[in-house]
């Protein structure tokens, strides 16, 4: 059965559905038919943006709960069939500076929506998304999946700590879970004020904007960037699927330096703009004290086994992703900035 015949009429609930991640996945949703609800407690510091799903905002339901909050969680996965589970917090500078907060959310409110699920609804699918910052520093790359797991920071070991839940009430409960360790995503829709989460989409901004790029050390450090559509095949993918539940994969997609992406995105710039955007000078800083004890040099994922389970690999190179992520916000700036 094709993707859009399998997800109609579906009963699906998003956490973090406001935010990047989420809105993309909804609004591919609505296009299937499936019944669509949305929990987003829309905290200032994090990417949830009304206007992100202002083309479906008549076909979604939208609850503004905190996933903190047990009971209103308790209800909202009672009958839905898939819960895909994208509300976090991903600033691992701020998981720093507030280690608690970071440990509620991404720690006890994620076991206590599994708790409501084994209770209420053990039938679920559920999706939840990990990180390539769960591994901390690369030993070798590419990363598979049974590379050790150090991280380097508060969120990234809290995020380990999750994802073992998910794949714990698996084994235990047989409660369909999957964790899905992405790497860093870009695209239309995710949040453009601040510098700490995202940041391919502040570079898009900063060019956009005509501004000096800065990058810390020589700029050279790599990243495996993905596009969000990508994601969102995976994350359907993987959720229609009879088998591969308990596991975590990894995701990934174009690996490129950080000063590359950046290059790439004044070539497609000028080409979308039908004249030469000029590469401003940029800026190699070092790093400042607080990034630098966390930074995690390069990063490739192995994506061998999603690919060899499930089929998925990424589909749009590096100019179309960015060209499209520069033509949504050209159009919709004002949402965003
Ligand atoms: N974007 C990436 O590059 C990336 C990389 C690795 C992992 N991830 C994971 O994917 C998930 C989604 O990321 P995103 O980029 O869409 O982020 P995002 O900030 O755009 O979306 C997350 C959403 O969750 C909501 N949220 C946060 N805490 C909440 C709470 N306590 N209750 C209810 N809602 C809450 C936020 O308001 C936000 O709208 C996160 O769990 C993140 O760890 C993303």
């Amino acid at each position: 059965m094709g993707m859009g015949n399998f997800f109609k009429n579906k009963e699906i609930l998003i956490t973090g559905g406001l935010g990047f991640i989420g809105s993309n996945l909804a609004i591919r949703l609505v296009s299937y038919g499936a019944r669509v609800t949305l929990v987003d407690s829309m905290i200032a510091a994090y990417g949830g943006n009304l206007f992100n799903i202002e083309s479906i905002k008549e076909k979604v339901t939208v609850d503004f709960s905190d996933i903190r909050d047990t009971k209103k969680i308790e209800k909202l996965v009672k009958d839905k069939e898939f819960i895909f589970n994208l509300a976090g917090t991903l600033s691992h500078v701020d998981s720093m500076v507030d280690p608690m907060t970071d440990l509620e959310i991404n720690c006890r409110a994620q076991l206590s929506l599994l708790e409501s699920v084994r209770k209420f609804n053990p039938k679920a699918r559920i999706i939840f998304a990990g990180t390539r910052n769960q591994y901390g520093k690369a030993k070798y790359l590419p990363v598979d999946e049974n590379h050790p797991q150090e991280p380097t920071d508060i969120n990234g070991i809290n995020n380990i700590a999750s994802e073992k839940y998910h794949l714990m009430y698996h084994a235990v409960y047989g409660i369909k879970t999957v964790s899905l360790r992405m790497t860093n995503t870009y695209g239309p829709r995710h949040q453009m004020k601040h510098e700490r989460q995202g940041v391919l989409n502040w570079f898009i901004r900063k060019i956009l904007d005509g501004e000096q790029i800065e990058l810390y050390g020589k700029g050279v450090q790599i990243r495996d960037v993905n596009y969000v559509d990508d994601v969102v095949e995976a994350i359907l993918m993987v959720a229609m699927a009879e088998k591969g539940w308990g596991e975590a994969y990894n995701l990934g997609g174009t690996p490129i330096s950080l000063i590359d992406f950046v290059r790439k995105t004044y070539e497609v710039i000028s080409s979308v703009q039908n004249k030469v955007q000029p590469c401003k000078e940029i800026v190699l800083k070092p790093y400042p004290v607080d990034r630098k004890k966390i930074e995690v040099g390069d990063y490739i994922a192995s994506i061998e086994k999603i690919k060899k389970t499930y089929g998925w690999e990424p589909k749009t190179n590096l100019e179309e992703g960015i060209k499209k992520t520069i033509l949504f916000y050209k159009k919709y700036r004002k949402y965003y900035w």
